[in-house]
């Protein structure tokens, strides 16, 4: 049984509401990323990569502000990939970032912008300095990588209140009563159309771990070793930052 587009976007739609629970500002979170893409590239058609997409929720809203770019979504959940196929039809390639080889099958072009939600926190530390040196010998000079996570700062005074900050916006939005993690994957392994993936899925399980902890400036400092020039917050709301590094 294939996946139609029909089922595809009534589960992106879940995911979608899902992720918000987690993070209320998250269209707003991509509304930047698609800025800082568009004020940083000037070529006509840039080549964007969405690393962890997903099922391709931040890919699918760059090609809408920016409908000549070319948008490669990367990742390895096939059950996420399925969606993003049937859905938004931008090319996928499905790898494991902790592979060094992970940028492999990618054209062997300069590319324009790197982009990322709440996926870097599964990269162990090591991989996550990896990933950041392959990404900045990926890039065009002058190129952007924007990163959109929780991360935390060294200074603990002002962690603790980015983390008070982070509840009160859950509280105040409403969202805490919205379908879980582990709701929405017992729901969606249960899909007739995604068993093919789901069992995919199952099969290949990898180790990661559920944070890696990294904080603001360890992010800062990874970047400008794999060879960013500049690094910084372009938008912040509590732990949750966007973090942009130019090359
Ligand atoms: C919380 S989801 C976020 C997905 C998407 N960026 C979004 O905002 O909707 C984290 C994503 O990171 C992907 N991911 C985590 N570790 C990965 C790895 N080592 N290689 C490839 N993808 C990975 C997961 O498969 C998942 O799609």
């Amino acid at each position: 049984m294939s996946l139609t587009l029909t089922t595809a976007h009534t589960w992106i739609e879940r995911w979608d509401r899902q992720q918000e629970g987690y993070l209320p500002d998250r269209e707003l979170m991509f509304a930047v990323i698609a800025d800082a893409v568009t004020a940083q590239t000037d070529h006509p058609a840039p080549l964007v990569l969405d690393v962890a997409c997903g099922p391709g929720s931040l890919g699918a809203r760059i090609r809408d502000r920016l409908p000549s770019a070319r948008v490669i979504g990367i990742d390895t959940d096939p059950v996420l990939l399925e969606l993003a196929r049937a859905a938004y039809g931008f090319e996928l390639v499905d790898h494991n970032l902790g592979d060094p080889a992970w940028f492999s099958a990618l054209p062997g072009e300069p590319v324009d912008a790197i982009v990322s939600t709440t996926a870097l926190h599964w990269l162990p530390a090591d991989q996550l300095a990896a990933f950041y040196t392959q990404a900045a010998t990926l890039l065009r000079p002058g190129g952007i990588l924007l990163n959109g996570d929780d991360m935390a700062t060294h200074t603990v005074d002002i962690d603790y209140l980015d983390q008070a900050v982070g509840t009160g916006q859950i509280e105040r939005e409403g969202v805490g009563d919205r379908e879980n993690w582990a709701d929405f994957w017992t729901a969606i392994t249960a899909e007739p159309e995604l068993s093919t993936a789901v069992a995919e899925r199952d099969r290949r399980r990898w180790d990661h771990p559920e944070n890696n902890n990294v904080t603001y400036e360890q992010h800062r400092t990874l970047l400008r070793e794999a060879g960013f020039h500049s690094s910084g917050t372009i938008w912040q709301y509590g732990r949750r930052r966007i973090l942009a590094a130019v090359k």
